[in-house]
Order: C-alpha cells, then sequence, then structure tokens
C-alpha cells in the first residue's frame, strides 16, 4: 500500500521536535525541567499581549479574519510597504512550505547551505523539487559558492540569517554582491527568524532588496523574540505574484484570530524587543564565558542560540542533561557530531544548563 503515498515522501524525514517540558517531566518522574532546545523565547509574550488575546476568545466561535486583514495593515505599515505584499501564516515553516508549493515544478532546483534549517530540504523534496546544498564555510553562508551553484533550473535561493543551528550571520557587502550576481528569474528568500536578536551593524535587512531586479521574499515570525511560539503565527513580506499565489493554496483561515490579536499588540512593542534582544545578548556572554572556563570552543552567535563543541557524545551528553531535567539540541541532528545547540534561556536557566554541563563533562571524562 505504499505505493498509495505521494512520490518523494519516502526520502522525507519527520521534523524532529524538541522534546516539550511537561513530557521530559512525566517520562522521566522529574519536575522543574527546563527546555533550551527549540530556540523560544524563556520568557512568555509581553503582557500587553497577553491581554490582547484574553480579550479575542470571546470571539472565537467565528472564524478569524482569513486576509488577517489589521495584521497586514499594521505589519506594511511598520516595514512601509504595501499590504499587498504581506503573507500571514501558521508560523514562518508554513510560508516555505506555501513558497516551495507555488514556486517549484518537479525537478526545479532549490539552492540552500548545508547545515541550516532543517525545514527548507522537506519542503523542495516534497515537491519532488532537487535540493542542492552548499557546505557553510567557517560556519557562514557561502554566498559566492551559491552563486555559483545556481543554474537554469534555479528557482529558489534560501538564505538563512541569521543560521540555524550555527548562528551566524551574512552581511550587507557580502548579500549586496549576491545579489548582483544572480539572474533575475529566481527568488532569493531571506529567512529571518532571529533579526531582531541581531546586535551587528553590519547585518542586512532582507528588505533593502525588495526593490531589486531579483523577487525577494523576507521571512520573519512571532515565535522568537515576541514569545509567540505556541500561537504559530509568521510573516513573510513578498512581490505581489507570489502572494497573489500563495493566497490560491493557502489555507482560508490559516491564521488564528487569537494569533491576529496578539501579533497585532506584540508590534507596538518595541521597546520590549530591544530589552529582550539586549537580555539574549547578556545571555550569549554569560554562556561564552563559561565555556572559555571549561575550554569548549563555540561558534559566536547573532541568535538565540549557541552551537558548542563538548568534546563527548552529543547524544549520550543530551541524554545526560535531560536527565537532569536541561534539555537542548544534540548536534549530531544537523550534522555536528559532538556538539550541542543550546538555546539562551533566562540567567537562571543558562547558569543550571552550565552546572550540568560541567557535571557530565566531569563525570564523561575517561
Ligand atoms: C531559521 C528558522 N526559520 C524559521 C523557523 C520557523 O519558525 P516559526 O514557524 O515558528 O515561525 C525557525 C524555527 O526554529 C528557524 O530557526
Amino acid at each position: 500500500m505504499i505505493e498509495l503515498i505521494r512520490r518523494g515522501l519516502g526520502d522525507i524525514k519527520p521534523y524532529e521536535p524538541g522534546r516539550p517540558i511537561e513530557l521530559v517531566e512525566k517520562e522521566l518522574g522529574i519536575t522543574e525541567a527546563i527546555k533550551l532546545a527549540s530556540n523560544e523565547s524563556p520568557y512568555g509574550p509581553f503582557p500587553q499581549v497577553i491581554e490582547a488575546m484574553k480579550k479575542s476568545l470571546a470571539a472565537v466561535n467565528r472564524y478569524p479574519d482569513g486576509g488577517s486583514t489589521f495584521l497586514k495593515e499594521k505589519i506594511a505599515d511598520k516595514l512601509g510597504v504595501s499590504a499587498s505584499t504581506v503573507v500571514v501564516g501558521q508560523g514562518s515553516n508554513e510560508l516555505l512550505r506555501l513558497l516551495a508549493n507555488v514556486l517549484l515544478n518537479p525537478g526545479d532546483e532549490a539552492v540552500m547551505a548545508n547545515p541550516s534549517f532543517i525545514v527548507y530540504p522537506t519542503v523542495v523534496k516534497l515537491m519532488l523539487g532537487k535540493i542542492v546544498e552548499v557546505p557553510l564555510k567557517d560556519h557562514r553562508h557561502d554566498l559566492e559558492a551559491m552563486a555559483g551553484s545556481i543554474t537554469e533550473k534555479t528557482k529558489i535561493v534560501f538564505i538563512c540569517n541569521p543560521n540555524n543551528p550555527t548562528g551566524t550571520i551574512v552581511k550587507k557587502d557580502e548579500v549586496d554582491r549576491f545579489m548582483e550576481s544572480i539572474p533575475e528569474n529566481v527568488a532569493v528568500v531571506f529567512d529571518e527568524a532571529y533579526s531582531e536578536l541581531v546586535r551587528d551593524d553590519s547585518y542586512p535587512n532582507g528588505m533593502d532588496y525588495i526593490n531589486g531586479k531579483s523577487p525577494v521574499v523576507v521571512l520573519r515570525t512571532f515565535s522568537k523574540v515576541h514569545g509567540l511560539a505556541g500561537l504559530r503565527i509568521g510573516y513573510g513580506v513578498a512581490p505581489e505574484f507570489i502572494v497573489e499565489a500563495i493566497n490560491k493554496v493557502r489555507e482560508p483561515f490559516n491564521v488564528t484570530s487569537v494569533g491576529q490579536a496578539g501579533a497585532i499588540c506584540s508590534l507596538d512593542c518595541d521597546t520590549e524587543v530591544e530589552e529582550r534582544s539586549r537580555l539574549n545578548s547578556e545571555g550569549l556572554a554569560y554562556l561564552y564565558k563559561e565555556f572559555d572556563r571549561l575550554g569548549l570552543n563555540y561558534v559566536p552567535s547573532h541568535a538565540n542560540f549557541v552551537l558548542v563543541n563538548i568534546g563527548i557524545d552529543d547524544r549520550e551528553a543530551s541524554n545526560m542533561l535531560m536527565k537532569k531535567g536541561v534539555i537542548v539540541r544534540s548536534g549530531g541532528i544537523f550534522g555536528y557530531p559532538n556538539r550541542l545547540r543550546v538555546t539562551v534561556g533566562t540567567p537562571e536557566e543558562n547558569k543550571r544548563f552550565i552546572k550540568e554541563l560541567e557535571y557530565i563533562l566531569k563525570i564523561s571524562v575517561v
């Protein structure tokens, strides 16, 4: 009966999400586990956002606004674009799939870095597209090699900036050169899920390229610094012809009314976003200091996670940490054995992670 399943799916591995806190606690019979595995915000939604969502609850007997009209207008105003170029989805994950749905014919190619966000290969395979992976260079996108991998079959280039799982960025002058060098009929997708956390002047804003010669899509999300991952809401800015195509195939009510209300309010929280970005960079600085003390190499990050080389088996280490109530990602999933990808938590969570990491490193020494 397997032949009933669509061609191409056999090749796709299910997404392996970070394990939920409640599940880990139940399975291991522990309490007060902390999750530093999915690059979520360790803080809740902003208080005023919770209020806005509460208010919207009384009307959930109605379907949401299928066009996310007010949210799209708010995003458009904030970014200085027309609302007709904005698209909202169930997280940027859904928008990645929709982009593949509307852009890729079987055999079309999509260029991406490797390792990078693991959803890109999945959405390309789903459409029977061809994945063209370009190895990272010094943990960063090699934009020159990526441009060199473009053929007449290339439809999409994914630029994950900052890159997940390395936390590295490509710089403005590199992107300028890249955009100059590529053909006009290739869509460039800037996945900027962590953009609000970047505190580096050389970081380019994908929005600066939307009026250039190539079609550009900029994806952002409320799942990270806004602390709304559970709501599943993200957005994109894209040329009208792509937005129109997406509107043909997306679910009619793909974004909940509570999600829309929360996101609209959260877009007004610039001060709070800045404060969280500052806290994140303090958290990174603390982790670096502790990694240095423990003699561990890491990739300096511009996002809310960091890839650290622990010098021992990553699966074993993450299992040991899990038993201690600290949930992190083992690097092997991304092709980085002996590394962990750890999300920046609250100061207390970061301390606890370091304490347990130090303990497991001590007992693992042979
Ligand atoms: C680079 C990148 N893009 C997109 C996403 C998806 O985010 P969401 O679907 O929650 O908006 C993530 C989530 O981890 C990510 O790391």
